[in-house]
């Protein structure tokens, strides 16, 4: 059977990502100047879902108002309240059982970036009607994740969360197909992990344990779970450079005289002047204004940004900075409505900096 549903997380406060999160979902923060989550739902929409279920934090309405009803994609999107406050992540999927019923979905970590699609993964778990299907990750700090244990045949015998001594270098990514109720019969059986989470994992165990049919594919590509500031930045670095040239139109107006190489997008309204230097592949988003400055390679520029005198590069900017330095502004995230400016050498610097912000100078 066809799987048709799909549910996302879009949950938790994501306090590895502080202080850029303090405002913003995760979820929402974009990644080669679209959301995270978006990523998301194009993955799944390709795959051929059709009916999507995003988990929420309690009274929170930024995704619904980013998102919308999912028709956009052409498919239909539900948002729903955890309840209870975090519990894990095998709990969301708990609660978003009366949306699935005896379906079979497909579970995804928003977090989880990755290049490739996912349409080989869905065709085998049908061809080999798989109970349950994990998609894996070579990485070097498996410790981080699920890692699956493999038998001496090369069979799929346990999963273990965030083991201290991993058996292999293989990370359980946060993709995962299901078949009829499988997950929910799992979940009554389950505990509570340590962390008093309903880890994921567990599931997997369980059903291994179980004698279940659980495949395992290995993603081709590259995959990135998002948790550190540091991931967003190679996730943010990797889409552009994958990004086709047709990605990268000119909407807005460039100065003779601007130098510009590679892939480079202009959103509309945006202007940049004739001492401008751009190195793609390069996103700015619309109504920027650019001047006297050096951008790229890898910089993903929101909308309404105002960018004087610096060297910008592998950077995600967003919505509505000014900046007016003449810093060279590397590997850095900046926040929305971000005031960077410039004083002469002998003035005192003033500056207010949010919570657990971080200024390496
Ligand atoms: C979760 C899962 C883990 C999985 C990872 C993938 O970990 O518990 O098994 O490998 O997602 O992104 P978390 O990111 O919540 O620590």
């Amino acid at each position: 059977m066809k799987i048709k549903k799909a549910i996302l997380t879009g949950g938790g406060h994501a306090t590895r990502l502080h202080p850029i999160t303090t405002t913003v979902n995760k979820h929402l923060l974009p990644l080669a100047n679209k959301p995270m989550i978006f990523h998301a739902i194009e993955k799944a929409v390709k795959a051929g879902v059709e009916e999507i279920f995003i988990n929420t934090n309690p009274g929170e309405k930024e995704l619904q108002q980013h998102i919308g009803d999912g028709g956009h994609w052409g498919i239909k999107i539900t948002f729903f309240e955890q309840t209870g406050g975090p519990q894990g992540i095998a709990h969301v999927v708990k609660e978003a059982e009366k949306f699935i019923g005896n379906d079979p979905f497909m579970f995804y970590l928003s977090d989880n970036i990755l290049l490739g699609d996912l349409n080989e993964m869905f065709d085998e778990f049908v061809a080999n009607k798989y109970d349950c299907m994990l998609a894996l990750s070579e990485v070097k700090d498996p410790e981080r994740f699920g890692v699956p244990v493999f038998d001496e045949h090369n069979n799929l015998k346990d999963v273990l969360e965030k083991p201290q001594d991993p058996p292999n270098n293989f990370a359980v990514t946060g993709i995962y197909l299901y078949g009829t109720k499988v997950f929910f019969q799992a979940f009554d059986h389950i505990e509570r992990s340590a962390r008093g989470e309903y880890e994921i994992s567990s599931i997997h165990s369980y059903l291994l344990k179980q004698g279940k049919k659980v495949g395992a594919k290995e993603i081709t590509g590259w995959w990135k779970d998002t948790g550190k500031i540091e991931d967003l930045l190679i996730a943010n670095h990797l889409l552009l450079e994958k990004m086709d040239a047709k990605d990268f139109p000119n909407h807005g107006t460039v100065e003779e005289g601007a130098q510009i190489t590679g892939n480079v997008h202009v959103g509309s309204g945006s202007q940049i002047s004739k001492d401008v230097v751009l190195t793609g592949p390069i996103i700015i988003g619309e109504n920027c204004v650019l001047k006297n400055c050096t951008i790229g390679p890898c910089v993903a520029l929101g909308s309404g940004c105002d960018i004087k005198g610096a060297r910008v590069e592998d950077s995600i900017i967003l919505d509505n900075a000014e900046i007016d330095t003449d810093l060279f502004i590397q590997n850095s995230i900046i926040g929305k409505s971000v005031r960077f400016t410039k004083k002469s050498s002998d003035e005192g610097r003033s500056m207010v900096i949010g919570d657990k912000t971080v200024v390496e100078h």
